[in-house]
């Protein structure tokens, strides 16, 4: 595997999105062959699983269930797309992957960290990101975003209470601690433009700094509290 496989996190409104098209297009500029790809979906199976999950009609969904088509879309996208990208030696920048299951199903949904890190070591199979980065925003400034900018779709996880999204935060500030050497933590309540100075740094380090591309994972069961 030549290529390079970076994931973005945060909770919603954190303008993760956003700062990923930045970043493609200053890549893109510097000759990186970049291929940006979103979870859940990304490839046909994995968007039609994304439709079942984010529709806000089926309020009557089971935790369990929710975590399970995750895993399901995840293990298909990462199949379809992710592998062959990273053997064709592309930089790989992915709109969210395990982490966001441990933080809003292990952690926020209260499922437990280690039952839904088992059925994801399941569908991913080893293939983890070597660098993750976590934008980390107050959740209730990030809805505020969301409200404001009413061109993005409202899912069913949006419509969640604010303490929710508050654990899903904290969730994440937990991840980020245990695995501080993958995991880098952006504070992106600040301009857009220094967010994406300290993106765009923290990519290049890894970029220009790691032959280490992507790791097996070497994830301890017994280290989630
Ligand atoms: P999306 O519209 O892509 O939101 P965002 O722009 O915030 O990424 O919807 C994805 C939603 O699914 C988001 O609320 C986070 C949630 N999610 C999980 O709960 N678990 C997961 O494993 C993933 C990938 C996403």
């Amino acid at each position: 595997m030549n290529g390079y496989f970076f994931s973005f996190e945060g909770p919603e409104g954190a303008g993760k999105t956003t700062m990923i098209g930045k970043l493609e297009s200053f890549l893109r500029e510097r000759g990186f062959d970049v291929m940006v790809t979103r979870e859940p979906g990304g490839v046909r199976i994995a968007e039609a699983i994304r439709a079942l999950i984010l529709n806000h009609e089926y309020t009557e969904m089971d935790g369990r269930t929710e975590a399970l088509l995750y895993a399901a879309a995840r293990r298909q996208h990462l199949l379809e797309k992710i592998v062959p990208a990273l053997e064709a030696g592309r930089v790989v920048l992915c709109d969210r992957f395990v982490d966001s299951s441990l933080a809003y199903q292990g952690f926020a949904r209260g499922l437990g960290v280690e039952e839904v890190w088992k059925i994801n070591e399941f569908a991913i199979d080893g293939y983890m990101p070597s660098l993750t980065v976590y934008f980390d925003i107050d959740p209730q400034i990030g809805l505020e975003r969301i409200r404001q900018n009413r061109e993005r779709e409202v899912n069913r996880l949006d419509l969640e209470t604010l303490s929710f999204h508050d654990k899903v935060r904290e969730g994440y500030r937990k991840l980020a601690k245990r695995f501080a050497e993958r995991i880098v933590v952006i504070d992106a309540s600040r301009p857009l433009d220094d967010v994406f100075s300290e993106t765009v740094a923290t990519v290049l380090s890894r970029l220009e700094g790691s032959k280490r591309h992507f790791h097996e994972s070497n994830r301890d069961d017994s280290c989630w509290t």
